[in-house]
């Protein structure tokens, strides 16, 4: 008889056979950054998630990323003041990019991965330029270049565009070349989905779109094939990592693209899926801890080799004390 058992007998065999690790180097912490100084403003919907101020609040935050073994945060801004252009995307004082030189004075050595996108910023709440109520691709675009070329400029390692307008890899990759920011990498929102995961992001960033919604510029939930051709020309735009989101319920999605592409492909465990589990845990119906890392792990299994997640300090805790 086979007996597949032989293999999961001791919890060293176990530990020896195991095909799949989450690493505390290979998870992504977001981070809300406000204008501002005051103390931490915490998100409603994301408990244990707040929002960071610009001048000073950001200090003990990112002391305590860089001690959990966590490499890399990524940056979203909440500004003051919103336009329909939405300038503070771009605004080379804007909250962004003075978060970057803040972050990068503190630790230098910690990687700082800045979201490129309109939509935080404009009064209308879409990822591009409106114009009678439809999204203006081509019009987007430079602006787009603009924001990761004010990113880099400051002292980001990679910039990642979320706006899902075509082109944008390549409108990037050209800006930064032509500054002579060759070594900043972009890290692409590929196959991003119109979701309703993304509803408690949209609180902490305050980026609700105004009227409609993103469907005609992220993708359908229904189509996985179509996610492959998104990769595709991301990738000979020259992106240099894909990110695929939301996750868990799209792991098929991380799968068929971590066949297709050579890239390293990052798994985006989104705002709903986080605040789900925080909701479920805080009744006493699953077990916090089990539920999160088995979740991480799915996303590794799927083909993911970084996670974006907001329960990456908890989650490299965990690691740590596991050995
Ligand atoms: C902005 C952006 C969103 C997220 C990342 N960048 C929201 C959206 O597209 O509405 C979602 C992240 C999350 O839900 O955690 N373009
Ligand atoms: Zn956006």
């Amino acid at each position: 008889m086979e007996r597949l058992r032989r293999l999961r007998a001791t919890d060293a065999i176990r530990a020896m056979v195991r095909e799949n690790h989450v690493r505390a180097d290979e998870l992504i912490y977001p981070l809300f950054v406000m204008e501002g100084s005051g103390e931490p403003v915490p998100v409603p919907s994301m408990p244990g998630v707040f929002q960071y101020a610009v001048d000073g609040g950001l200090d003990g935050i990112v002391d305590r990323v860089a001690e959990s073994g966590v490499k890399a945060v990524l940056l979203f801004g909440v500004p003051a003041m919103k336009d329909e252009v939405g300038s503070g995307a771009y605004a080379e004082d804007g909250v962004v990019p003075r978060a970057i030189r803040a972050i990068k004075a503190r630790r230098p050595g910690m990687a700082v991965i800045a979201d490129v996108c309109l939509c935080e910023y404009t009064s209308h709440g879409h990822c591009g330029l409106v114009e009678g109520g439809r999204i203006l691709n081509d019009e987007t675009l430079p602006l787009l270049a603009r924001s990761a070329v004010c990113y880099a400029k400051a002292g980001a390692d990679v910039v990642a565009p979320s706006d899902m307008m075509d082109g944008r890899v390549a409108a990037i990759r050209a800006a930064l070349d032509a500054e002579g920011l060759k070594d900043v990498a972009i890290m692409s929102y590929s196959a991003k989905f119109a979701s309703a995961y993304y509803g408690p992001f949209r609180d902490a960033a305050h980026s609700a779109p105004q009227f409609g919604d993103r469907r005609t510029y992220q993708m359908d939930p229904a189509n996985g094939r179509e996610a492959l051709r998104e990769v595709a020309a991301d990738v000979r735009e020259g992106a240099d990592m894909i990110i695929a989101k939301p996750a868990i319920a799209y792991l098929d999605v991380l799968k068929s693209i971590s066949g297709a592409t050579d890239l390293p492909i990052v798994a985006y465990n989104v705002s709903g899926e986080y605040s789900m589990v925080k909701a479920a845990a805080a009744n006493g119906w699953i077990d916090e801890r089990r539920v999160v890392m088995e979740n991480l792990i799915g996303m590794k299994r799927a083909g993911a080799k970084m996670i974006i997640t907001y329960h990456a300090l908890d989650a490299a805790r965990w690691i740590a004390e596991e050995g």
